[in-house]
Parts: structure tokens; C-alpha cells; sequence
């Protein structure tokens, strides 16, 4: 192994990190665990595969052809996310994830020393790309109960506004009046995130279509059960569009990806047949965990927020994770007593309500450690 030869710790170098960097966290994604054994319900995924056109695509795919770079500006999926949401190519980007438009957002709308709202608690990379940024953060606290906070969004000032909508980690969706009012009245851009919106009784969609300040940002990663791809979309006005495009990588999607989230993107209708069976299974593990008296928040999106009866959420995050389930626990004040479930399939729920049973009338102690689906 080779040595570093040590420059930074010569007396008068300058530091090798830029300074904000060297002080900001970064972004701290779920765990991943790739064992079978592992009832996986912790960053959102859709338990069901994508649809099979997703296969043929593959399987169709010209390998050839890869070496060429791919197409820079996305056109065929363009085209096609533009005629399902009524507008032209030109208000649409695509990107490698919607957390690459979520960043472009912060370098294109955000001047030197400007200032990033976003809800707290909500989607955790936004405080890490304002920092990035080194831009001010205006976070706002939702209600007690994890709602819309009215008074304070008055007359707020900002040069950009995440708006998760249904927010992660609460699973809320926020009534559209007030996300309109909010829009409207906002002095900057507002990108409202919705990478779970499929999951909801509405969007915001008509927002982007019709308002020179508004995003939407959406992805394939949940509902499309295409989290693997790395394929996202923003629609919206073509001034914040062509802003996005100028600032993006050359080929930020490659080949593959364009080729797959297209075939995915037409076979729209076996999305729905999957966000329907979740929408159930999501419907009777809230009802189940009601019955336990867990307190379950009204979710829009393909996880709950629940706040566990009996037992310190932390406390059976750490059980559950033991006995080889993963589900997603967030440290801190407004968070701290509270687990986020992402929906599996019925068996994996099942499994999941078996073991918190279990764990509740003692058949599972704190330190019996199964080795059997450990992470
Ligand atoms: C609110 C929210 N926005 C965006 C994303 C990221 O989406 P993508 O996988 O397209 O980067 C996530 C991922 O969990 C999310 O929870």
C-alpha cells in the first residue's frame, strides 16, 4: 500500500477541503441490504418488479449501440412524459433521479448567500443540498400533527421552496388550496416534490402547467418500481426548464436508462394495477396497527408514519431490525418517537405484524438475537 505524502499537514498550506464542505454531513440514505432474508421496508422501494415492457426493453436493448453516447437532451421520453401531462417537451427535464433536479434546482434559482425553505420534518436532503449550496435554510415546522403550519407560511421570503408533497417522512398529503395560496404568494420558486404523489387521492400537477414560478418533481424510483434506474422528471415553465438544462451534465441519462423509463413510462397501466394493491395492503396495515394502538398519520404515499404503542420507537426500530426487518427511524425532536414503514407485499406486512406482536406480548426479548435474516 501505497502512502499519501501528508501536504495538509504542512504549516501554512491551505486546507485541501473547501471549507463548508469539510463542516457540512452529508446526505445519509436508508441501509441496503441485498440478503434475501431481509424484509426490506425502509427506503420506500415498491415491492413489486416493474412491468414487463421494462424486460423487453432490456432484452431489445442494442448493446452496439452503447457505444455511442446517448441522446443529451432526453427527447423520445420527453415527448412521451409531455403528451401524458398535456404540455410540450420543452416543459419537461429528465434526469438521472429527481434528487439531480433537487440539486440543479438549488444552483439555478438560489444567488450566492440566498436562502432554501423546506418543511421540518420532511425529505432529509434538503438541508444537506442547502448546505452544498451554502445557501441560508429556511426550515418551517409543520403542526404538531405533522400539518400544513398556516400562519407561518405568510409573506414568506425565499429564493427556493422543497415542498414534499405527500411529505416523507409523514405521509401527509397537504390540502391544494393552501399549497396554491403558498405558490401564489412565495417570491421565489417553489418545487414541489412529488415523488409519491401516485400513491395520492391528487397532485399539483396543473401548479407547474400554469405558474411561472412552480416545479413539480416526479420519479420513477417509487410508484414504477424503478428505483435501480436512477430516472426522474421535472415539468414546468420552459424558463426554469432551460435553466435546468443549462446546468446539467452533458448526457446526464444514459442510453439504458432512457431506453427502459420508456418503455416503463407507456406501460403506465401496470403502475396503477401495483399503486392499487399498495394503496390496499396500506390500508389494512393501518388498521391493524390502529387495532395494536399504534397511532397511524392519513397516508398518501407508499409508507406510514406511525408512532408505536407499548414501546419506544427506537426501541423496536432496533428489534425489528434484529429479527431482519428494516424500517426507517429518524432520530431528533420532531421525529424521535416515531418509525416510517414503507408498504410491502401482504406477506412481508404480514410478517412484519406477526413480529411486532411478538415482540409486544414478550415472545421477542430486546437482546434475543436471531442470526437467521440478520442485516
Ligand atoms: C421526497 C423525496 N423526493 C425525492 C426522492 C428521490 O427520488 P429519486 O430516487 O428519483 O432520486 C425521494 C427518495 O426517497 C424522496 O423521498
Amino acid at each position: 500500500m501505497t502512502e499519501y505524502v501528508k501536504k495538509s499537514s504542512v504549516p501554512g498550506q491551505k486546507s485541501l477541503i473547501r471549507n463548508s464542505v469539510a463542516k457540512m454531513s452529508g446526505y445519509v440514505p436508508g441501509e441496503q441490504s441485498r440478503s434475501d432474508k431481509i424484509i426490506k421496508l425502509n427506503t420506500n422501494e415498491n415491492p413489486y418488479p416493474p412491468s414487463p415492457r421494462v424486460v423487453e426493453a432490456l432484452l431489445s436493448l442494442d448493446v452496439g449501440k452503447l457505444r455511442l453516447y446517448p441522446d443529451p437532451v432526453s427527447l423520445e421520453l420527453r415527448k412521451e412524459l409531455a403528451g401524458r401531462h398535456g404540455c410540450k417537451p420543452e416543459n419537461v427535464f429528465v434526469c438521472n433521479g429527481s434528487d439531480e433536479t433537487l440539486k440543479l434546482c438549488t444552483q439555478a434559482f438560489v444567488e450566492n448567500g440566498g436562502s432554501i425553505g423546506y418543511f421540518n420534518p420532511s425529505y432529509s436532503l434538503y438541508p444537506v443540498l442547502a448546505d452544498i449550496r451554502e445557501a441560508v435554510k429556511r426550515p418551517i415546522e409543520l403542526s404538531d400533527e405533522f400539518e400544513w403550519p398556516t400562519d407561518a407560511m405568510a409573506d414568506m421570503d425565499f429564493d427556493l421552496f422543497f415542498l414534499s408533497n405527500p411529505n416523507a417522512p409523514t405521509s401527509i398529503l397537504y390540502p391544494s388550496d393552501a399549497v396554491r395560496d403558498f405558490c401564489v404568494s412565495g417570491k421565489g420558486v417553489v418545487v414541489i416534490d412529488e415523488a409519491y404523489v401516485d400513491f395520492a387521492s391528487h397532485d399539483c400537477m396543473n401548479l407547474a402547467l400554469t405558474m411561472d414560478n412552480v416545479l413539480v418533481a416526479r420519479t420513477l424510483s417509487k410508484s414504477f418500481s424503478l428505483a435501480g434506474l436512477r430516472v426522474g422528471y421535472a415539468i414546468g415553465p420552459e424558463p426554469l426548464i432551460n435553466a435546468l438544462m443549462k446546468l446539467k451534465d452533458s448526457y446526464n441519462v444514459d442510453a439504458i436508462s432512457q431506453q427502459v423509463a420508456l418503455a416503463a413510462v407507456k406501460d403506465s397501466e401496470y403502475m396503477r394495477t401495483n399503486v392499487a394493491r399498495i394503496c390496499k395492503t396500506r390500508s389494512r396495515l393501518t388498521m391493524l396497527l390502529k387495532d395494536k394502538g399504534y397511532k397511524v398519520y392519513p397516508s398518501e404515499a407508499n409508507f406510514i408514519w406511525t408512532k408505536p404503542a407499548g414501546i419506544q420507537a427506537e426501541k423496536l426500530f432496533g428489534i425489528l431490525r434484529k429479527k431482519g426487518i428494516l424500517v426507517r427511524y429518524f432520530p431528533g425532536d420532531r421525529t424521535g418517537a416515531y418509525i416510517r414503514i414503507t408498504i410491502g407485499t401482504d406477506t412481508e406486512i404480514d410478517r412484519l405484524l406477526d413480529t411486532l406482536s411478538k415482540i409486544v406480548d414478550g415472545t421477542f426479548a430486546d437482546n434475543d438475537n436471531l442470526n437467521e435474516g440478520k442485516p
